[in-house]
């Protein structure tokens, strides 16, 4: 099989698995890969989908399930029986998925049962924490996974903790930060401040969606508590998540805190630039935040990404009030510390084409074959 005939199937459902796999099917492209793109439909509404395939030139799908919102078994198990078939059908060489959600757990499944090589970006993060429904997802989709491309030096440590053999597991840095470079430019350019009335650098921009944070309505209130707080500082703007919104009672909305519908991602990519810190449960914004060298309070106890504490600008502050405020003054007062972490140079997704090509069509090891103790 010569490399012009590989055949990816990239598969993508939730908002920030689009962003993720948008550089990545770029780069195959540009090597000569034949690319299928397949949405699950886990994330459907415009404003958590279609905003994203307009604002980052992403194709149409190829293929969609239309899966919809469910609970864990029915939203998973609608993307496998869904993606059987098509696996079937289309034999690709390879499927390639990307972060910790359901429809990144169930595509992985599908195809490691039907035979097919499984690539997974982002893999190797781990919180620790077996209460996210992510960190289940991690685990299961690494240990089905031919390929580990892992964004951070902890995830590969991670890996090779866990036993996964060496030629597994390839650090390429982080394709999120890949679609970040390749749009500031243009988000930058936007009149999104003007619209909401901000002015640079004297806003904070919060988003929540964490089920730990949201699910319960006394961790919410008190959290709003917090926002509301906060809010007669400085300027709080926050794009709510629908889960968050389903959950928020509006007889309690703090009055001045700006919710917003959740944002698209050029406008977004603006407002984390322009914030005077980012209070956040989201994964990926504490790797953008990182990036742009925006302080960022991080509403958890834990974090799969430690390199942006160690190599960024996140902090972990937890839901206790009286931490959350006290970490919001001293940003507020005292500045912090701006840092990046190497490898997230906007090359990863190249690296990642480049890999696959170079090597699915020679694929002889499979997962079940772990380091030898
Ligand atoms: C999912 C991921 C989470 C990720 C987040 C990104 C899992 C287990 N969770 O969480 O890891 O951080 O996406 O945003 O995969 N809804 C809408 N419109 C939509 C999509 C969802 O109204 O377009 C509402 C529905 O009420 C749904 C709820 O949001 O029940 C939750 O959606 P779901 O995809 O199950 O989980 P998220 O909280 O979005
Ligand atoms: N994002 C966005 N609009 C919003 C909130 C987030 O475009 O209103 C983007 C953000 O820039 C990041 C991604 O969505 O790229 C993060 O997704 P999310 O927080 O939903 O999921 P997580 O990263 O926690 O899995």
């Amino acid at each position: 099989m010569s490399c012009e005939m590989i055949h990816v199937l990239c598969v993508a459902g939730a908002r920030p698995n689009l962003i993720k796999i948008k550089p990545v099917i770029d780069a195959l492209d540009s090597v000569g890969a034949t690319t299928t793109f397949l949405h699950t439909g886990q994330h459907y509404d415009d404003a958590m989908s279609g905003v994203f395939l307009d604002d980052l030139g992403l194709r149409k799908p190829d293929i969609s399930l239309g899966v919809g919102s469910g609970t864990h078994a029915e939203q998973t198990a609608k993307v496998m029986v869904g993606l059987e078939p098509i696996v079937d059908e289309l034999a690709p060489d390879a499927v390639v998925v990307v972060g910790d959600v359901n429809s990144t757990l169930g595509a992985a499944i599908v195809a490691a049962k039907a035979g097919v090589v499984v690539a997974h970006v982002e893999a190797g993060l781990r919180s620790r924490d077996w209460s996210m429904p992510e960190e289940v997802n991690r685990v299961v989709t690494d240990r089905v996974s031919d390929y580990l491309f892992a964004p951070s030096a902890d995830a590969v440590s991670n890996l090779e903790a866990e036993g996964y053999r060496d030629d597994q597991i390839h650090l390429v840095g982080n394709v999120m930060v890949d679609s970040l470079l390749s749009n500031i430019e243009r988000a930058t350019g936007r009149d999104t401040l003007e619209r909401l009335g901000l002015d640079a650098g004297r806003y904070a921009l919060v988003t929540l969606h964490r089920p730990a944070n949201v699910d319960d309505a006394d961790v919410l209130e008190s959290l709003m508590g917090v926002l509301d707080v906060v809010s007669r500082e400085i300027s709080v703007v926050f794009p709510v998540h629908p889960r968050t919104l389903s959950r928020l009672d509006s007889r309690k909305k703090p009055a001045g805190v700006a919710l917003i519908e959740p944002c698209g991602y050029l406008d977004f990519l603006a407002l984390e630039h322009g914030a005077a810190l980012v209070m956040t449960d989201s994964g990926g914004i504490q790797e953008e935040t990182t990036v742009l060298g925006v302080p960022c309070l991080t509403l958890r106890d834990n974090t799969e990404r430690p390199i942006t504490l160690v190599e960024g600008t996140n902090q972990l502050v937890g839901r206790s009030p009286e931490r959350i405020l006290e970490a919001v003054h001293n940003v507020l007062t005292n500045g912090w510390v701006k840092k990046s972490p190497g490898l997230w140079d906007g090359h990863s997704a190249t690296r990642i084409a480049e890999i696959l090509v170079a090597n699915v069509a020679k694929q002889t090891l499979r997962p079940t074959d772990l380091k030898e103790s």
